[in-house]
């Protein structure tokens, strides 16, 4: 019998589809340059926001989106490659995808530290880049627009690439789920929370992380 489940809570849906919305902000931004900088910072504030309410929601987010239900040991990880997976990895973030979940989160916020600090010699400096050091704001400069700029590209590509992989060879649609949340699997598996009560959770969490961004900005400006 087939069973419906909900896999991705709507806060998860909305940070990845508000996550995609930023970096595709960002990156024309970081294109246009001179004045759309104002913008590119406004979008990196809010990738920071999202993030930090993502770290904060793989704890006490719904059952699929918490970090213990898609932190593999490595001989999983391996048994997977193989091809010996458990009917539950196809659920939420299978071993290999949630390599490139954790990845991405972390190479987000290198990203958003590393601008935080960067500043272009000429109009257009992160508002901390005055608290540290000219060496930190050289260094951070220089990954934020090189090596930090390519991860971030190569990750997102790789991550657009096994989707379409996964739709193509393994005929699964991965991307109707983190619209609509629910996922239809043979097997009884439980479902993410996902009712008034954990959105306004969601909302509360993702409002006190976006107050938090605000008063640093403002405090270092
Ligand atoms: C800037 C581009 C993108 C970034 C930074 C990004 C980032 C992420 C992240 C962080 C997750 C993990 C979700 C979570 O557990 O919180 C994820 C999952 C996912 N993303 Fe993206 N994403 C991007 C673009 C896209 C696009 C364009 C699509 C669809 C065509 C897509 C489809 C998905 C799907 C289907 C999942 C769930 C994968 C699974 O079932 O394990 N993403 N993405
Ligand atoms: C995930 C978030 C971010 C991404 C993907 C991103 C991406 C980029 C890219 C692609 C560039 C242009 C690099 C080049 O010249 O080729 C850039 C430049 C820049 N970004 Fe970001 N950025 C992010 C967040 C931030 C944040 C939060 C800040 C500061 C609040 C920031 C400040 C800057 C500055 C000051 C530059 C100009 C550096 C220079 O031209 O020397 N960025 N960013």
């Amino acid at each position: 019998m087939s069973h419906k489940v909900r896999v991705w809570d709507l806060p998860t849906r909305c940070f990845h589809w508000v996550l995609v919305l930023c970096l595709i902000g960002l990156l024309a931004t970081s294109q246009i340059g001179g004045d759309a900088m104002a913008w590119h910072f406004r979008f990196g504030y809010a990738v920071l926001s999202l993030l930090l309410f993502r770290l904060i929601w793989g704890i006490v987010g719904g059952k699929w989106s918490r970090f213990s239900s898609f932190l593999y040991a490595p001989a999983t990880i391996l048994a997977y490659i193989q091809g010996r997976s458990r009917p539950e990895h196809s659920i939420g973030h299978n071993p290999l995808g949630a390599g490139s979940v954790f990845a991405m989160l972390v190479f987000l916020l290198l990203q958003v530290a590393s601008g935080l600090v960067s500043d272009d010699e000429i109009a257009t400096a992160g508002p901390l880049s005055r608290l540290v050091s000219s060496a930190v704001t050289s260094t951070a400069t220089t990954y934020h627009t090189t090596a930090g700029k390519l991860m971030v590209i190569a990750l997102v590509l790789l991550h657009i690439g096994a989707i379409v992989f996964y739709y193509l060879k393994k005929r699964e649609n991965l991307v109707r789920p983190m619209l609509v949340g629910d996922k239809d699997t043979d097997n009884a598996v439980a479902s993410s929370r996902d009712d008034v009560g954990s959105r306004a959770l969601a909302l509360l969490i993702f409002l006190g992380c976006a107050a938090l961004v605000a008063a640093m900005v403002r405090l270092a400006g």
